[in-house]
């Protein structure tokens, strides 16, 4: 009966395991995506409700009470949390996840030393290291995604901190707590050495953090994603548990692929941020300093309709601001307009537009705006120079020359979107305050660039009903 049972959760642990990954490979395409997150959430489902029936739970009201309050916690901060949040969102999860298994391992520990809990496991060299990892890795990813948080949620700030000797102390941590997992391992029992192990690895989390910068926090959160899938998966050799493990190698996987992809688009060394802000330029500082007295050419809604009205191909180019505005709908009501006129309208996707991985496409795809209008930078780069308007709405980094031409830039490197290269370029945004990198923007003061002050919704409204006038 035993076995059929093993046979049973194992195999539905199979299946759930082909969802996720089917799940995952479906989230690559925008017009797979919402199918992807379906297949991945019964996945789960399954594989939940297959490890309740196992009879090795103890107590179904605790696991009870906790999926209520946790449902109810998670549904109003799902409803209620802005998309520009979403990364401080993903960064608190994070740090539950880490947080969970480093309690599981710790659990594990204490109930394996404890003689009146009957176990039928001897307490091997295997156990001792893998409970030891759940609890570094979990405890640094719990106490360092605390901190990301904080930065991104203004509670913590978000300037890079740093203090003398503070990489080799890290180092230092980082080698001695690995050492005492190697001793753990040899005396299993000596409880001193696990809670010493715990108490590092949660420090290790807060120095790891708080040297990183703002504006590398959203690279950061990923690669504690990560972290915190490699966690579970640890966590999973301590429970013998294979939908652990797996789930676990997928996040921490997935995790580090995304956070590769976030570091090359915005030319952060993958190691820098590992090693929490080492060898970071001073180039930030530097180039923040002086500010440009040129004069810039502004336009207001009629004069902006005037020229869409001649346009023949205009170019789109979304940024962080058209999601503070929540601009999206009413750009597709410009796209809908102009294409009636006969222009044709495109999108161009800078990889790290926006927020986080995808959040334009997100953005755009809620109001509507087909996926095939929807380019990826290196697809549509060429295609500038035959462009009539590039419009920019509330995007300012990721159009910035100073990436291609100015080696002193923080972003200098950063693949940008080849905006000026069009034959004009109109800019929607509310002032010339910089972006997200803090620098100065050389596009805004080109001889071909009318500014569009205004918020991005009411700016492009007023374009629409001037665009509606005229026809
Ligand atoms: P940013 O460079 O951050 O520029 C956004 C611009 O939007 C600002 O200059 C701001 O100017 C404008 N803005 C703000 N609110 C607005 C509103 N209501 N209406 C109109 N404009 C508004 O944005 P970007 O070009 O999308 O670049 C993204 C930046 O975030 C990059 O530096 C990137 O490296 C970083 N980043 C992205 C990610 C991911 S994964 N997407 C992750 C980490 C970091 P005003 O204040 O003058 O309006």
């Amino acid at each position: 009966m035993e076995m059929y049972k093993d046979i049973l959760v194992n195999t539905v642990y199979l299946i759930a395991s082909f969802l996720f990954i089917f799940g995952i490979k479906m989230l690559s395409s925008p017009t797979k995506a919402r199918k992807g997150n379906f297949y991945s959430a019964v996945g789960m489902f399954l594989a939940v409700v297959v490890t309740l029936l196992n009879e090795h739970i103890l107590t179904y009201e605790y696991i009870l009470i906790g999926i209520v309050i946790g449902s109810a916690i998670g549904s109003v901060l799902a409803l209620k949390v802005e998309m520009t949040a979403m990364p401080q969102m993903v960064g608190l999860l994070n740090g539950f996840g880490g947080g969970a298994s480093a309690l599981v391992g710790l659990t594990e520990y204490f109930q394996i030393l404890d003689p009146t809990v009957t176990r039928v496991e001897e307490f091997t060299i295997k156990m001792a290291i893998t409970i030891a990892l759940s609890i570094i890795i979990g405890g640094i990813t719990f106490t360092g995604s605390l901190v990301a948080f904080g930065k991104l949620q203004g509670i913590v700030s978000g300037n890079v901190i740093k203090f003398p000797l503070q990489h080799p102390l890290n180092l230092l941590l980082l080698v001695g707590v690995f050492g005492l997992m190697v001793v753990g391992a040899i005396y299993p029992t000596d409880q001193t050495i696990f809670l010493v192990i715990l108490g590092i690895s949660l420090l290790l989390g807060i120095l790891l953090v708080i040297p990183i910068g703002g504006a590398d926090m959203p690279v950061a959160i990923s690669l504690l994603n990560s972290y915190s899938g490699i966690a579970a998966s640890a966590t999973g050799f301590v429970i013998d548990n294979n939908m652990l493990i797996i789930a676990g190698a997928l996040v921490g996987a997935s995790g580090i692929i995304l956070t590769n992809i976030m570091c090359k688009a915005m030319n952060r060394s993958l190691l820098n941020v590992v090693m929490g802000g080492w060898g970071q330029n001073a180039a930030a500082e530097a180039s923040s300093g002086t500010k440009k007295e040129v004069i810039v050419k502004s336009i207001d809604s009629e004069e902006a309709a005037m020229i869409f009205s001649a346009a023949s191909s205009v170019m789109v180019i979304p940024g962080y601001g058209m999601a503070v505005a929540q601009a999206q709908h009413a750009v597709k009501e410009l796209m809908d307009v102009l294409n009636k006129k006969g222009c044709d309208v495109k999108f161009a996707i800078h990889p790290v537009a926006g927020r986080m991985p995808g959040h334009m496409n997100i953005l755009l795809a809620e109001s509507n705006v087909p996926y095939e209008k929807l380019y990826a930078l290196e697809d549509i780069n060429e295609e500038f120079t035959n462009t009539d308007i590039s419009l920019i709405i509330g995007a300012n980094d990721v159009v910035n020359p100073a990436a291609r031409n100015n080696p002193a830039s923080p972003i200098y490197g950063m693949p940008i979107l080849n905006a000026d290269h069009s034959k004009t370029v109109i800019i929607i945004k509310r002032s010339m305050a910089a972006g997200y990198a803090g620098i100065d923007n050389e596009l805004f003061y080109n001889q071909n660039t009318l500014m569009y002050f205004g918020d991005a919704k009411e700016a492009i409204n007023k374009l629409n009903n001037e665009l509606k006038n005229l026809s």
